[in-house]
């Protein structure tokens, strides 16, 4: 498929599908959409009278132009109130459309909208992600495609002209998002440590980044008795990813992205029981996924910082070999953890990557993890927590995710609350009680990390979706890419 901007008239516009962006309770056609409306004979008009369409964000109508028309198809996509714009909603109204082309057999599809806040940069960006995003799909794991439907082949932004650059640098992010679906959607028995160093691998080949991978004995020398009591358990080699991109000249700013990287997480001896999810539990790689998809869209873009992904990657399983409950475990930076519950593994192996990190003498640290199912419980499922005690990376994250349109809220560090985690044996334990879960779990992270200013992102809800949802598909999201890749450009700024 090729996004290809251009200015030719609507009027003149031939192919499959031609769609239009209305804003919210301003559906009467005016100017250059009234002539198209009498061009075919008034079925536009029509058509939104008959579907009472009003204009709200993502609704769509369509309808076929009967006879041998220049043009098969008309689309309407809702936009909301046009004070209300964000840059999100050009984001999903345009995957809306390309759902509804695809679904309509169009390979020509032509778009036109309006620009959020008089930018066409930032406009024909988040419509060629939302296009690119709403049409990828996942066939690997089939042995035969069930969609045989055509393609859309070309989709025209009418209105864009010159903005090639844009169209460019969202294909490169979705590449970065494609890849961390990708990484999520595979099994365990696809991808487990091995082939997620094995991915780092090849991003660093095909795009020119350092890469160091730190062996089990690398990671004894380091001390990394946290990340190392998790992964004692499995017959896989655990791996410690560090990847490096470092732009040409004085990097502006140094940063470090962190992503849990549990290619599967069975609970430990703590096992996880009936109903509790075990069977989804490939997903807990989701923060490596996110960074390692990152990392992709970073070196494409060649920013002007210099950043460093990192993911200590195992998985969490049983064996006469595994963490008992109770067990004693001390992380890289000398503090002692007692056990208390073997599901509490995500802490444990980013404990040891935060100290890492740590000394690398950076600006700011950021981690995501599929962490805790208290933080799903907060938030839902489409919204990832933000746990950190930093205002400024806070406000940088949260414009970042403004951006992408990937939702985010600050949650409370509550020091108070690490009492939970008092252990009578060690220093710390590595779980607290039930309620404030997601809050603890931060708390712990905040005692490996002391040089650094740093932010946790629990992405445990938004990293799938069971249902379709904006431009993603059902399963898995990408969620964390895209906010990952404006933080980074913008610390450049
Ligand atoms: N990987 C899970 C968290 C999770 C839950 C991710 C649901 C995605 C969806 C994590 O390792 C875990 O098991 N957390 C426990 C912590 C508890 C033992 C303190 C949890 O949330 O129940
Ligand atoms: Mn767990
Ligand atoms: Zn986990």
């Amino acid at each position: 498929m090729t996004i290809q901007p251009n200015d030719r008239p609507l009027l003149e516009w031939t192919g499959d599908s031609l769609a239009i962006g209305l804003f919210e309770d301003a559906v009467e056609l005016t100017g250059e959409l009234a002539t198209l409306d009498q061009k075919f004979a008034g079925v536009l008009k029509e058509l939104i009278a008959e579907e009472e369409f009003k204009g709200k964000a993502n609704s769509t109508i369509f309808t076929r132009i009967s006879g041998n028309s220049p043009v098969r198809k008309l689309i309407v996509v809702g936009l909301g109130k046009p004070e209300a714009l964000k840059i999100d909603t050009l984001r999903r109204a345009a995957a809306a459309v390309a759902r509804v082309a695809k679904k309509q057999k169009s390979k020509i599809l032509g778009l036109s909208f309006p620009l959020w806040n008089n930018d066409p940069e930032a406009s024909a960006q988040a419509i060629a992600e939302g296009v690119e995003l709403a049409l990828y799909q996942d066939v690997r794991f089939k042995s035969e495609p069930e969609d045989k439907a055509p393609q859309i082949e070309t989709v025209e932004l009418l209105g864009f002209a010159g903005q090639e650059a844009a169209i460019n640098r969202a294909h490169q992010i979705v590449s970065g998002v494609i890849l961390a679906r990708q990484l999520v959607a595979a099994p365990a028995n696809a991808v487990t440590p091995i082939t997620l160093a094995e991915t780092a691998q090849t991003i660093a080949n095909e795009h020119g980044l350092q890469l160091q991978i730190l062996e089990r004995e690398d990671c004894e020398k380091l001390g990394m008795g946290a990340f190392l009591g998790v992964a004692q358990a499995s017959d896989l080699p655990p791996k410690f990813i560090h990847l490096t991109y470092k732009p040409e000249g004085t990097p502006k700013k140094k940063l470090a992205i962190i992503g849990k990287g549990l290619t599967f997480d069975s609970g430990g001896l703590n096992i996880k029981g009936a109903g509790s999810g075990i069977e989804t539990m490939k997903i807990d790689m989701g923060g490596a996924a996110a960074t390692l998809g990152a990392a992709k869209a970073i070196a494409q873009i060649k920013p002007d910082s210099e950043v460093h992904f990192i993911s200590a990657a195992t998985e969490n399983m049983i064996s006469g070999r595994a963490m008992h409950p109770g067990d004693v475990l001390t992380a890289s930076n000398g503090k002692t953890i007692e056990v208390n519950n073997t599901d509490a593994e995500g802490r444990l192996t980013l404990a040891d990557a935060l100290v890492y990190a740590d000394k690398l003498g950076l600006d700011a640290i950021v981690d995501l993890a599929t962490l805790t199912g208290a933080n799903v419980i907060a938030l839902g499922d489409d919204i990832a927590g933000l746990y950190t005690p930093d205002d400024a990376v806070a406000s940088q994250l949260e414009k970042a995710a403004q951006t992408s349109g990937e939702k985010i809220w600050r949650m409370p560090m509550e020091e108070k609350y690490f009492e939970g985690l008092k252990s009578g044996i060690a220093d710390m334990k590595n779980t607290g009680p039930r309620p404030g879960g997601a809050i603890t779990a931060a708390l712990f992270l905040k005692e490996f990390v002391k040089e650094t200013p740093w932010a946790h992102l629990d992405i445990a809800g938004p990293v799938w979706t069971d249902k379709e949802n904006g431009y993603n598909g059902s399963g898995a999201t990408g969620y964390g890419v895209r906010t990952l890749v404006n933080w980074v450009l913008a610390a450049g700024e």
